[in-house]
């Protein structure tokens, strides 16, 4: 990640290569920003909106060269259709078009405090936080494995200086701009984690992940090892895990568990380093896809990182049930029997609905602690991306208020969940005639029939479980995520444990 400062000041005073400044489509507060830019550059620009070259419309960028001098204009559109999601795309497009030139650093100008307040309705810190979401976001890159560069000097921002106007604001930038890196960087370790390859990690480099930000931060991390892992009867973990070279992991991570007055969530990504689909294999096309299946296990490593980092008064377990999805030898049949750590049995219909038979397993394992909330997220079924595709991640649970704290961060950071219903009807689907339940109900309702099985394993806890298939691995990139992992789940979780936290 480029390198992150406060500052106050105008361009006319910044050093930086590229400067970014946001226009709103409407005369006054053009004429603003307008004259900002007008000082720096010695000139008067920009006077004549009704020429059309660039008026401050959403979506609309201009770069300019003047001198040494590189300037990215952006539009945000309207006053009246200010958001907060407007801000952070038009900061993500603004910062891959700076990117563009050749340049190390960025300087980047909050919009004035009257658009932000009055017509986003966001606080200083709320917009700061928009900001520096949006434009480091927008410049992450996933390119590790690229040996060489194509222009080695273009696209290298090492350098970002978030720019406000008053100095009033003095050490609320400071602080703000901290946390916002937090929550960027968790997102980052998560979109790292998601877009490298089965090869690269495995429930092993899971459990090391974790292991480290534990080190780091200060938290309990406990790895179960295979026997471990056999102690505690977890029968899903096992079939799954049978087919495959590697071992399983079930990684347990306690932060302030001792600091009993505080509420305790658990949260528990499912972690399937490689979903081959078993021996009820998957199709050769796009199956290098399901390199991403552990971005369940991401999005919680990042939260716990975050939450741990903000140091936020909750007490929060992560769970995070760990091992690829393989056909080699040993693999479990479709017919097998297998026993869940409740003592449930489920007949396995179909090897590749593996997720639900290792998240089970961490729901029963999370009863121990008597949650507040329990909260999974799972890359658990291509239904979930017919109904939702990569808008909305899905939602069904049976606790009515943590759906609705969901619901608020969700609209609060833009990772929107959509609830499907989950009645008791569904259940039935998965009735078996030799079995407890089996792992898979017919063609229809796919997305609910897994959450309907997950709801056999919650017992009486408070639980939602989100369906992020289609919103973890973006198939084109957005104004902030390139194409590939998301790192959804973790500004979403972050947001709701900020919100539960006071
Ligand atoms: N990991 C997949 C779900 C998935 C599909 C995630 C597409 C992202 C994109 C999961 O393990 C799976 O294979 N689910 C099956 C379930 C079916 C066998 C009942 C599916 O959705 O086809
Ligand atoms: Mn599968
Ligand atoms: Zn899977």
């Amino acid at each position: 990640m480029a390198k992150c400062t406060g500052l106050y000041g105008t361009p006319e005073k910044i050093a930086a290569d590229v400067h970014v400044l946001y226009f709103v489509d409407d005369d006054a507060f053009f004429k603003k920003t307008a004259d900002l830019l007008g000082s720096a550059l010695k000139a008067t620009v920009l006077d004549d909106r009704t020429k059309g070259d660039f008026t401050g419309a959403v979506d609309e960028l201009l770069p300019l060269v003047a001198g040494d001098a590189r300037y990215v204009l952006v539009g945000l559109g309207a006053k009246d259709a200010l958001r907060a999601e407007t801000l952070r795309r038009a900061s993500g497009r603004a910062a891959r078009e700076a990117a563009r030139f050749v340049a190390q650093s960025l300087a980047v100008y909050f919009p004035s405090e009257e658009v932000v307040r009055r017509h986003m309705h966001l606080s200083f810190e709320e917009c700061v936080h928009t900001v520096v979401e949006g434009t480091l976001l927008g410049l992450y890159k996933y390119d590790k494995f690229i040996t060489k560069q194509p222009d080695a000097k273009k696209g290298l921002i090492k350098e970002v200086r978030f720019v406000a106007a008053d100095e009033g604001f003095q050490g609320r930038l400071k602080s703000a701009l901290e946390t916002a890196v937090t929550v960027v960087d968790g997102v980052e370790l998560a979109r790292n984690l998601t877009n490298a390859p089965g090869n690269e990690v495995s429930a092993e480099t899971l459990a090391k992940e974790a292991t480290a930000i534990g080190k780091k931060l200060g938290l309990k991390v406990v790895v179960f090892g295979r026997k471990e892992i056999e102690l505690h009867k977890m029968g899903g973990l096992l079939a799954v895990n049978q087919g495959s070279a590697r071992e399983p992991r079930f990684i347990i991570m306690e932060y302030n568990e001792q600091k009993r007055r505080l509420p305790l969530y658990v949260i528990v990504g499912k972690g399937v380093t490689f979903d081959s689909g078993g021996l009820s294999i998957k199709p050769a096309a796009a199956m290098e896809e399901m390199k991403m299946d552990m971005a369940g296990a991401a999005a919680v490593l990042g939260a716990m990182q975050v939450v741990a980092k903000l140091k936020l008064p909750v007490r929060l377990v992560g769970l995070i049930p760990a091992t690829d999805n393989m056909p080699g030898e040993g693999a479990m049949c479709p017919g097998d029997i297998i026993r869940m750590a409740n003592g449930k049995t489920v007949e396995v219909l179909n090897t590749d609905a593996e997720g639900r038979l290792i998240l089970a397993d961490a729901l029963v394992y999370a009863q121990r602690y008597k949650p507040t909330g329990v909260i999974d997220l799972a890359t658990l079924t291509g239904a979930c991306v017919v109904a939702l595709a990569s808008h909305a991640t899905g939602m069904m649970g049976t606790s009515a208020a943590l759906k609705d704290q969901l619901r608020a961060a969700g609209e609060k950071t833009f990772e929107r969940v959509w609830e499907l219903p989950l009645f008791d009807e569904y259940d039935a689907m998965l009735k078996s005639g030799v079995a407890d339940l089996k792992n898979i109900a017919g063609r229809w309702g796919g997305a609910i029939t897994a959450a309907a099985f997950l709801k056999a394993f919650v017992a009486d806890m408070p639980w939602v479980h989100l369906d992020i298939a289609g919103t973890a691995m973006l198939e084109e990139a957005t104004a902030y995520a390139p194409k590939g992992g998301s790192g959804v789940g973790v500004r979403l979780l972050t947001a709701l444990f900020r919100d539960v936290a006071h």
